[in-house]
């Protein structure tokens, strides 16, 4: 019988146990992950920290299903990604997946409300509904005024608010960013995560961001430190700024 996930706000959203997962074989292997054990909850974003090359995006990509571990679980609202078919994976993530990423990844052929109509297009939506849709989203992000535009007439922090709007529209129950900020001005950074606290805030919403930047660190609810392939320690985040310096590794 396939087994279906469904986003529920009693139960915790992602939870990893003993994950495991390393590349390339004998004398070439490394051993990316090493037994990350990591909880996030339902309407919180939970920033995950650590040196370049300590297996985040690895991490990220397990947690989202598309990369299998070596051993270990990721849980998704108590169901075990391990069970579900390759196809059902990709339904979920369908449904219940959205992904921003450093460089954004925006189509430069379509206009921004093309590129944000994307995910509803995939799952089959009719396109006015969709663009509908799309600019809706957009103007939440205080782009309502640039529909037909090029991606690549925008600024950088225009251009990932677009690519939010895209992670966004389709309601996505599992936000998950990789370094979102780190092509942007602080100023703009912060506009960013205040877009992504603003959508974390539902109970059946779980928002995981990778950062190497301090800035935003008061944007989070908690703080994953990760250091070669394992989660050292986990805490409430900082709400201040001035927290330079705590998290090794990062650029300062
Ligand atoms: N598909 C892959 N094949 C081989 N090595 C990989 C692959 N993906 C990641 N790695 C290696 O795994 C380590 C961790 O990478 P990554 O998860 O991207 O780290 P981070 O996002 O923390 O910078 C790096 O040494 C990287 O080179
Ligand atoms: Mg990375």
């Amino acid at each position: 019988m396939a087994t279906t996930i469904v986003p529920h706000p009693m139960r915790t959203a992602v939870e990893v146990s003993e994950l495991r997962k390393g590349f390339g074989e004998g004398r070439m292997r490394i051993d990316v992950l090493r037994g990350v054990e990591l909880k996030a909850r339902g309407g919180e974003i939970l920033l995950l920290v650590g040196p370049s090359g300590c297996g985040k995006t690895t991490l990220l990509t397990l947690i989202a299903g598309l990369l299998e571990p070596d051993s270990g679980t990721v849980k998704l609202w108590g169901e075990p990604l391990e069970l579900l078919s390759s196809e059902e994976k990709t339904a979920f993530r369908k449904e219940n997946v959205g992904f921003v990423f450093q460089q954004f990844n925006l189509i430069p052929t379509l206009t921004i409300r093309e590129n944000a109509a994307i995910p509803l297009l995939i799952r089959g939506m009719a396109e006015k509904q969709a663009f509908a849709r799309a600019a809706e989203m957009l103007d939440r992000v205080g782009l309502g005024n640039r529909l037909t535009e090029r991606p690549g007439k925008l600024s950088g922090g225009q251009q990932q608010r677009v690519a939010i709007a895209r992670a966004l529209v389709g309601d996505p129950k599992l936000l998950i960013c990789d370094e979102p900020t780190a092509s942007l001005d602080g100023e703009t950074g912060a506009q960013v995560m205040e877009i992504l606290r603003a959508n974390a805030l539902h109970p059946d919403r779980c928002t995981i961001v990778v950062t190497h930047d301090h800035r935003i660190f008061k944007f989070g609810d908690r703080i994953a430190q990760m250091r070669d392939g394992t989660i050292e320690s986990l805490e409430d985040a900082p709400q201040t700024e001035s927290v330079r310096g705590i998290v090794p590794g990062v650029r300062g």
